[in-house]
């Protein structure tokens, strides 16, 4: 229930809502906060908290991120949480109902494990397809970034827990992010890059904002007066808080003035004491300290940590099962881009499995938002259990990986956590080689003051003889030693850059090739020395021991997939990137597959007409062969049951639903590309041509276009009505069901303008609805248009002005299949 009605009061009718008798409660904390008090609540007291003040009635504000999950304190996969399809996937269900349920399943999630406010949804744009980070936002499209966005911030919240709608502003790659000045003009930043966070703001009232790590045209995000006071909380009156990213504050006075409430994370900030101080020498406003702790402590009455406060949500909506909702989103956002002579569904007979993502699910894309599944289903697991048995067989042929991937299978690990005399404080049970152990998560008896260092420590028992590489991923002092022989003892260090996550998202290194016999163990150990907690704004210990088997010919794996290949009725081959392709902390410098896949798939399609290609990425990579191939699906990273509904939608027992959120094409094609900064800024140079309003622009035709995505029926658009009036434009689209199985479309209008203006691009999209229908029915689906569909930003008088004329509107399935048109004058 979602509190907000008038109640009555000693007898007279008291029109106070619940939203006032928090405030009061607020307004009352506050009083009882000095001023150390308010500016420690604006500090992060670890890595995912704010303290306690019982003095105020406030309990630790706790957050974690978002966006597919909600991972928790803990950095491992001790505390698993559910792992939904990646927010590309998210996106290209068109399905804001489908987003809004995906937000109710993360409060279920948040309330599990203790946090109230969830660092998540990403919705800045896929400016650029080298963007490292495009599988954790949504689309190309600023309007389908804010429907999706919208109602996933309204599910989360409905939950009674917070989102970070994040990050404000411009934060479209990951090159330099943390200094990189965005140089934007005016009206791509209000049409494109702050449009969804707009909408989100206006329709979903989040209660909290994430400001990004980067410039914006002079000012970082985090001290942004201009965009954070004036518009964020002026124009578009949010009143919710206002968190860095993680270390993006980096001057008191500067945060301060820039409208920034919480600096994470801590121990060490720019606010607590140094806020304290500046306020006591005069330099500092105690007033803005003042209304940076209201904002703080709204929230906490908001998710139900204030004593006195009636929490926004009373009683959380019924519980979800996460696994079932996981596999219906996935696919559902399954995106069929080609399908000749109905390769798909699947036809009886023996379907030969290819690729190394088949067997080893690929589900998430890396850095922040990583989270630990308690399983995964892979395409061979999904695979075999939907195909009857003795029809299915598995072949290698090519591995994306092309890194050492982090040591699981044949390891039994342990953690020693010694202090600097040597003295054992503490051990742990180590699942595997990553350990990422933020903030206060050590093991018990363990305090990061005296903590000297971390030893990763047990047995390898070799499933195959050969030569076995061992590395590690990690900065700082190491030791690794393998079967009694140490391999390094001395320092790694930062390869390219200062970035805070560099520890997660760098590659890990070979130090060591042993020879090894299958089934004999040996020992193993990597010790880490710790830096001083003072050295590192973030105190957590961070760091991978990494292990490859050995490795076989290429060629040889190539072949004996082609010849598996041959011998079944259909070829399935799943290519994948991986977090070493797509992650936070990095861009992408191709858009190819890693490894030998591009290879594979052309060896298998020569040797089986039928082969179907699953593409397993977060966001667009090449398909040079595309058209070889009898279909091609793309698949996203596709959660915890990404398997499954694989084998749904290629058995047929589902349609694939999904339609591209995002232009998918060739890099040497694709318009806007430059993520580097030169001098330390990246000039948006082309305005408000980006994604598919770019391509149009250029003229140039892309692999598969925005908003395309076959189903496994037909559709016949029948009429399209269009009703103007003064308070607004609906459009009436009916169409039939032509094929012969039931399905369900997404109809997609498009608006463009009839007189051609250079200065706009020539269509964008302006609503969508999705209808169902059984074979040989009609559906209608019933569209709204908003008015700032018809809106530009005018730079002159810096308002919105609302563009008179005649303008068509075009529905169809994509930007480019534009099936049914209409004319209207506004
Ligand atoms: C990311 C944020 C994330 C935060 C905390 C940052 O590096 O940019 O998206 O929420 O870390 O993990």
């Amino acid at each position: 229930m979602v509190t907000s009605s008038g109640f009555r009061r000693g007898g007279a009718d008291v029109a106070e809502t619940a939203e006032e008798r928090r405030e009061a409660v607020v307004e009352a904390a506050l009083g009882a906060l000095d001023l150390d008090a308010k500016t420690r609540l604006l500090a992060g007291q670890d890595m995912w908290s704010l303290p306690a003040l019982p003095e105020a009635g406030l309990a630790s504000l706790v957050m974690s991120d978002g966006p597919i999950g909600v991972r928790g304190v803990h950095w491992s996969a001790d505390d698993p949480s559910v792992a939904l399809p990646s927010p590309t996937a998210l996106a290209a269900t068109w399905d804001p109902a489908l987003a809004h349920r995906a937000g109710v399943l993360l409060a279920q999630e948040a309330r599990r494990k203790g946090v109230h406010l969830l660092l998540a949804p990403t919705v800045n744009l896929h400016r650029s397809p080298l963007g490292g980070r495009h599988f954790e936002a949504y689309s190309e499209d600023p309007y389908l970034t804010g429907r999706i966005g919208t109602e996933y911030v309204r599910g989360v919240q409905s939950g009674g827990v917070g989102t970070t709608v994040k990050h404000f502003v411009a934060n479209d790659a990951e090159t330099d992010r943390l200094t990189v000045n965005n140089v934007v003009g005016e009206r791509a930043l209000r049409e494109l890059y702050l449009a969804p966070f707009e909408a989100i703001v206006e329709n979903a009232h989040p209660w909290g904002i994430m400001t990004a790590y980067n410039s914006v045209n002079g000012p970082t995000m985090t001290e942004h007066h201009h965009l954070v006071d004036e518009v964020l909380r002026g124009t578009w009156g949010f009143d919710g808080v206002n968190v860095s990213d993680w270390t993006a504050a980096r001057s008191t006075l500067g945060a301060l003035t820039g409208g920034l409430d919480i600096a994470m994370p801590g121990p060490r900030t720019v606010y607590d004491e140094a806020l304290a101080r500046a306020v006591r020498d005069g330099e500092a406003d105690e007033a803005l300290v003042d209304e940076a702790a209201r904002r703080v402590l709204r929230l906490a009455a908001r998710v139900g940590i204030l004593q006195g406060a009636e929490p926004v949500v009373t009683d959380p909506p019924p519980t979800v099962d996460g696994a079932a909702l996981a596999r219906e989103i996935a696919r559902r956002s399954f995106v069929l881009v080609r399908n000749e002579n109905g390769a798909l569904p699947l036809k009886p007979g023996r379907v030969a499995l290819i690729g190394a993502a088949a067997r080893d699910a690929r589900v998430l894309g890396g850095g922040s938002a990583t989270v630990f599944p308690a399983r995964t289903v892979s395409p061979l697991d999904g695979l075999t259990a939907a195909l009857p048995d003795g029809s299915l067989t598995f072949a290698l042929g090519a591995d994306p990986n092309t890194e050492l991937p982090v040591a699981e299978q044949g390891f039994e690990l342990r953690v020693v956590c010694r202090a600097a005399d040597g003295t054992v404080l503490g051990t742990r049970s180590a699942p595997g080689g990553h350990i990422q152990w933020t903030g206060a998560d050590l093991p018990d008896g363990v305090t990061r003051g005296a903590l000297h260092s971390v030893e990763l420590t047990g047995t390898f028992t070799p499933h195959e003889t050969g030569t076995h590489t061992f590395g590690f991923k990690g900065l700082g002092p190491f030791r690794l030693t393998v079967a009694g022989t140490t391999h390094f003892d001395g320092v790694q260090l930062p390869a390219e850059d200062d970035d805070p996550f560099a520890a997660f998202s760098g590659s890990p290194v070979p130090h060591a090739r042993v020879e090894l016999a299958a089934g004999e163990p040996v020992d193993v150990s990597l010790t880490y020395t710790v830096p001083p907690p003072d050295d590192h704004p973030m105190s957590g210990v961070f760091f991978t021991l990494a292990h490859q088997d050995p490795q076989r010919d290429p060629d040889e794996l190539i072949a004996e997939a082609a010849e598996a290949a041959r011998e079944a009725a259909t070829a399935v081959v799943v290519v994948a990137t991986t977090e070493r392709v797509e992650s936070e902390g990095f861009d992408r410098r191709d858009l190819r597959l890693p490894g030998r896949q591009d290879d594979l798939v052309r060896a298998v399609a020569a040797a089986n007409p039928n082969t179907v290609v699953v593409v397993n990425a977060g966001s667009p990579v090449e398909l040079p062969w595309r058209d070889d191939v009898a279909a091609v699906l793309l698949s996203w990273f596709p959660g915890q049951e990404g398997g499954a509904a694989l084998a749904d939608v290629l058995t047929g027992a589902e349609e694939p639903g999904g339609r591209l959120p995002t232009t998918w094409g060739s890099l040497a094609d694709a318009p806007v590309t430059r993520v580097v900064p030169e001098n330390g800024e990246l000039v948006y140079e082309e305005g408000v041509f980006i994604g598919y309003r770019a391509w149009e622009k250029h003229g140039r035709t892309p692999a598969y276009p925005f908003g395309h995505g076959l189903g496994y029926t037909d559709w016949t658009y029948e009429s399209v009505e269009v009703d103007g009036t003064p308070a607004g434009t609906t459009v009436t689209v009916r169409l039939r069901n032509s094929g012969d199985r039931p399905g369900r479309e997404v109809v997609q209008l498009y608006l463009a303008p009839r007189e051609a203006d250079p200065t706009r691009p020539a269509r964008w999209l302006a609503g969508f609805a999705s209808v169902g229908a059984a074979p040989g029915e009609t559906a209608e689906a019933v569209v709204a248009l908003p008015r700032r569909a018809f809106e530009i930003w005018d730079e002159e008088t810096g308002s919105w002005s609302y563009v008179k004329g005649s303008y068509e509107i075009q529905a169809g399935r994509s930007i480019a299949d534009r099936r049914i048109t209409a004319t209207i004058t506004v």
